[in-house]
């Protein structure tokens, strides 16, 4: 596949935006590999390897991980086999060095990030999304008590198990991870702009219509 077919996207909002929602989508529509830090992360929580145990300090508090730690596994993963037609990368990069250290990584082996995009949503909603969530501890797939209920009320629907609310979903983690998107990543969409890959997206829209403005995005 030429450098023109490849889509290397990065998927990027503030918290309960919309990224794993719309990633879902994505990777069903466009079938690139899905890089989730966050979910990367909550694998190795649940797992107990010294990276969860590391990860968890930070996570819970709703404090970013250390940019040595999380660029390093992106690294490692991307340069999986799976990678090499194109990813979504969705959380990554989070501050000014890990875009750097990925536009690095990726002219190495002589590619770019093609698109990048924007999911905007403001304060208010985003809590109110976030107090609704609840998530599968057993294969990650998220709910929403007000716009994507589960069958069983606290039951998963693809597994079966018992329905949780993140740790670090609380108000007071919450407000850490808002204030962490505005001071550390949101200066990321200016970085991109820059390069002319930069797709900005109403995220208070119906969860289709997001979609279909990413499409758009992807296909322009
Ligand atoms: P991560 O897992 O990436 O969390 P996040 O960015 O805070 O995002 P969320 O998963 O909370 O939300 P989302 O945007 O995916 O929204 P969702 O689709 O679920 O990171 C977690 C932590 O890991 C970080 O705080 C940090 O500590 C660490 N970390 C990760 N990456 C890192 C990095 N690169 N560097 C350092 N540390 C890192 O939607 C939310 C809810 O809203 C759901 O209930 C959903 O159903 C609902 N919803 C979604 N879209 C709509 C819509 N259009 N209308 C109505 N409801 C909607």
């Amino acid at each position: 596949m030429n450098e023109k077919k490849e889509l290397n996207i990065i998927l990027m909002g503030p918290p309960a935006a919309g990224k794993g929602t719309q990633s879902e989508r994505i990777v069903g529509k466009y079938h690139v590999p899905h890089i989730s830090t966050g979910d990367m992360f909550r694998a190795a929580i649940a797992a107990k390897t010294p990276l969860g145990v590391k990860a968890s300090e930070y996570i819970n508090a709703g404090k970013l991980v250390p940019d040595e730690v999380t660029i390093g596994l992106v690294e490692e993963r991307l340069s999986q086999d799976d990678c090499k037609k194109g990813f979504l990368l969705d959380g990554f990069p989070r501050t000014i060095p890990q875009a750097e250290a990925l536009d690095a990584l990726l002219a190495k082996m002589g590619r770019r990030i093609t698109h990048v995009i924007l999911l905007e949503a403001d304060d208010k909603v985003l809590t109110s999304r976030i107090v609704a969530r609840r998530v599968c501890p057993k294969c990650g797939a998220s709910y929403n008590l007000e716009t994507k209920k589960p069958k069983v009320e606290g039951v998963c629907d693809n597994c079966g198990s018992t329905l949780i609310q993140r740790k670090d979903d609380t108000a007071e983690a919450f407000k850490v991870r808002l204030d962490s998107y505005a001071k550390q990543t949101y200066p990321i969409a200016e970085h991109y702009r820059k390069q002319g890959v930069l797709s900005r997206i109403d995220a208070l829209q119906d969860i289709g219509s997001v979609f279909s403005d990413i499409e758009k995005a992807l296909e322009a």
